[in-house]
């Protein structure tokens, strides 16, 4: 593989498609081959094929998705699983038909059983129940992984899955109905700012820990693993930065330099309680995550205030 090699970005316009592509560029990568939604649907066989039979890329970078938080996954169960599945099971075996060499399937650490013994460790894999507000987006990244997994033992390839905890960045979706909680919690501080409130309202009570990490992190991990043969076919993505949704608000309210209150509606659900990855897989093979929560903050308050137009 070299820097002129063809490498096909799918959702190249999401949060973590399109840091791909910025650090791809970065790293002096020329022959990157993307395409919109409007042109290829990726649910769609024929079509897929067809697209790689055309521009045979010799990698492939799958950040094509239908992803949300928990209001949209509770709400779109049947969207987030049939989208899902459709697009992965089309570039997996595309990719197969047309011999790529490398693929990168992106999960997320929701694949793991709502109980599982934190740090969670990739073995605990289908070990216990799944969160339920998220169980067909989970079931459908699943598949992806077992499927990449087959296609590894049967016909020798290297695909490989990468989890990674709670992303966020520019260009992630502000949208409260169908972002994940750090942006939804930007854009209510930011809002309570503007709007010269003393509180904001929270789902659930607070104390659900998560571990979160900046897009050019997992980017950085995609075209690391890209280049990597490695034994496991699934490897955890995480940043080891964790707290409770509770502390994640103060940690913006204080960068805001504001004085407001949190509100709790714990008539809403809390989501698993807590979802902490063990990345030495990752770190075994080198890689690990360099960008700090204040740096990464700074980064994404200000594209999201150009996003809204602040
Ligand atoms: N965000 C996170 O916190 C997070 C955490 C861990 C893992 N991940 C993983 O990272 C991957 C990307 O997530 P993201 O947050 O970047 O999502 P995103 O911002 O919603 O981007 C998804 C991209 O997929 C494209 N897409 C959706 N359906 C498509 C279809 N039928 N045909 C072609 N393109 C389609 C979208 O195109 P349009 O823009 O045109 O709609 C968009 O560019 C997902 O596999 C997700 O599991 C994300």
């Amino acid at each position: 593989m070299n820097k002129n090699s063809l490498i096909f970005v799918t959702g190249h316009k999401g949060l973590v498609g399109s840091a791909i592509i910025r650090r791809l560029k970065f790293f002096g990568y020329k022959n990157l081959l993307t395409i919109s939604k409007h042109k290829l649907d990726l649910r769609v066989q024929s079509k897929v094929e067809l697209f790689f039979k055309k521009y045979k890329p010799k990698i492939v970078i799958n950040a094509a998705a239908k992803v949300g938080g928990i209001v949209a996954n509770n709400k779109f169960k049947a969207e987030f699983i049939y989208n899902n599945i459709m697009i992965q099971n089309n570039i997996i075996n595309s990719c197969y038909l047309n011999k790529v060499k490398h693929l990168i399937f992106l999960g997320s650490s929701c694949v793991y059983p709502k109980k599982s013994s934190q740090p969670i460790k990739e073995e605990y894999l289908l070990k216990g129940e799944l969160e339920k507000t998220n169980e067909p987006y989970a079931i459908a990244k699943i598949s992806g992984i077992k499927m990449c997994e087959s296609y590894n033992y049967q016909y020798n390839t290297n695909y490989k899955c990468l989890m990674p905890c709670n992303t966020y960045g520019p260009n992630d979706n502000y949208n409260l109905t169908t972002s994940h909680f750090y942006p939804a919690l930007i854009r209510k501080v930011h809002e309570a700012k503007l709007k010269n409130k003393n509180k904001i309202i929270l789902w659930g009570n607070g104390k659900a820990k998560r571990e979160i990490i900046y897009v050019d992190d997992v980017a950085d991990a995609c075209i690391f693993f890209m280049k990597k043969k490695t034994k496991e076919t699934l490897i955890n993505i995480g940043s080891n930065t964790e707290k409770t949704i509770s502390q994640y608000a103060n940690f913006i309210i204080n960068k805001l330099k504001l004085k407001i209150k949190i509100e709790y509606d714990k008539s809403k659900p809390n989501g698993t309680p807590r979802k902490i990855l063990n990345s030495s897989v990752a770190a075994r093979y080198g890689w690990k995550s360099k960008i700090s929560l204040d740096e990464g903050f700074s980064k994404t308050y200000e594209s999201f205030k150009k996003i809204i137009n602040e």
